[in-house]
């Protein structure tokens, strides 16, 4: 298939579909955007910025692993924004592997970046493939921050927070409920803990007087990628949203959860947080503004004598997510990641690079204290 596009969109007709096939055309990758919608697909797109001049084609297909194999087949790299992943992610990511492609989603449940790892890093490191989830805002942006404290000596220990203004949009807002239900856990000595259920934190957030609330929200994604790390032996992460009252929405959410849903089968758990989450956002938002959509990751690493804190300034949390999806597409089309299997945005493609592009972009700033 000598013809076939060399990245799959995967999800194109999302609202983080629609920013990854915005920043592909920048990045002037040819791609195929596909999902199960070609009508909406060809609408959504038709609102990206010069999109006259991306190389790209529409494709529809079902999602029975063998046509989204089919799908993939030919191509170089497969970039995932179908979400929940926990739910549609494991048919994405088996489909990709029999095709051979790289694998890159979106997500930012740590339950399913366990679940990639247990199952498929050995599958995609055999065969020279990487399977990279969460390349994107939650929890990319501040995993950089974490690579920028680590390049202090001494730093074992990490606390890193995430939290941004916007609102959620309709996939995120399944995602949010979805994740209830896992298990959460943080990192002590190199052994995942379980985080008390429906629990609160306040977070100091340098750019606000005010502290704000932050939930460990299914544990985020660092807990796994430092977990044989021979450098990092603890790690807590936490974040949200910046508007406090739609988190103690939530932090509600999660103790109704414990009390009346948890005990319930599985399906129809699932069913209820589905529920629960259509009624709370049902529509896509508006295209993010600069000004009002900040982003700040705050990222305190600590060892026995030594200290570091990087801060990322940043803004767009989703479009932020479309950019690191389009350069790690077109470093995979140009070049191997620096590590194959189940990998980090960080660690397959270099903190540097990645703040490189966020900040050429205007995106985030980095600053760092140690
Ligand atoms: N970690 C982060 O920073 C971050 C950032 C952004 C998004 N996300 C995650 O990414 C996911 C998508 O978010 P979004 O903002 O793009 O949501 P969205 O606007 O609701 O888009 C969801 C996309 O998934 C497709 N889809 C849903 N269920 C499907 C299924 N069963 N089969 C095939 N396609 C299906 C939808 O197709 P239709 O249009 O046909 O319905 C649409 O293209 C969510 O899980 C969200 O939490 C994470």
């Amino acid at each position: 298939m000598a013809d076939k596009k060399p990245v799959i969109l995967y999800g194109a007709s999302g609202f983080s579909g629609r920013l990854v096939a915005e920043y592909l055309r920048e990045y002037n990758v040819p791609f195929l955007a596909a999902g199960r919608n070609r009508a909406k697909i060809e609408q959504v797109l038709s609102h990206v910025p010069g999109v006259e001049t991306a190389d790209y084609e529409i494709a529809e297909a079902g999602d029975s692993p063998g046509e989204l194999e089919k799908l993939f087949a030919g191509a170089k790299v497969v970039c995932n924004t179908v979400g929940p992943f926990l739910y549609n992610g494991p048919r994405v990511i088996e489909a990709c592997l029999s095709a051979g492609c790289h694998y890159l989603d979106i997500s930012g449940e740590q339950a399913w970046l366990r679940e990639v790892e247990e199952k498929w890093s050995g599958k995609f490191a055999r065969a020279g493939l990487l399977a990279a989830p969460a390349t994107a805002y939650m929890s990319a942006t501040s995993d950089i921050a974490a690579q920028m404290c680590l390049e202090t000596s001494g730093i074992d220990t990490l606390e890193t927070l995430s939290m941004f203004k916007g609102t959620p949009t309709f996939g995120s807002t399944q995602t949010i409920f979805a994740v209830i239900q896992t298990e959460a856990f943080y990192l002590e000595q190199n052994r995942y803990k379980p985080w008390v259920r429906a629990q609160g934190h306040e977070a100091i957030v340098p750019s606000s007087v005010e502290t704000q609330l932050a939930l460990a929200w299914g544990g985020f994604p660092h807990p796994v990628w430092y977990k044989d790390h021979p450098q990092v032996a603890n790690v807590r992460s936490m974040g949200g949203i910046l508007d406090r009252q739609l988190m103690e929405n939530v932090l509600a959410t999660e103790k109704h959860f414990e009390k009346e849903i948890r005990p319930l089968p599985k399906e129809e758990r699932e069913r209820k947080l589905s529920e629960m989450a259509n009624s709370v956002q049902g529509g896509t938002p508006p295209r993010e503004n600069t000004r009002e959509h900040r982003t700040i990751d705050v990222v305190i690493g600590r060892g026995t004598t030594s200290f570091a804190k990087c801060v990322m300034f940043g803004t767009c949390a989703y479009r932020q997510t479309g950019l690191l999806q389009a350069f790690a597409a077109n470093h995979l089309i140009h070049a191997a990641p620096r590590k194959v299997g189940f990998a980090s945005p960080t660690s397959a493609f270099g903190h540097r690079d990645l703040l490189g592009a966020l900040e050429s972009h205007g995106l985030v700033k980095a600053r760092l204290y140690s």
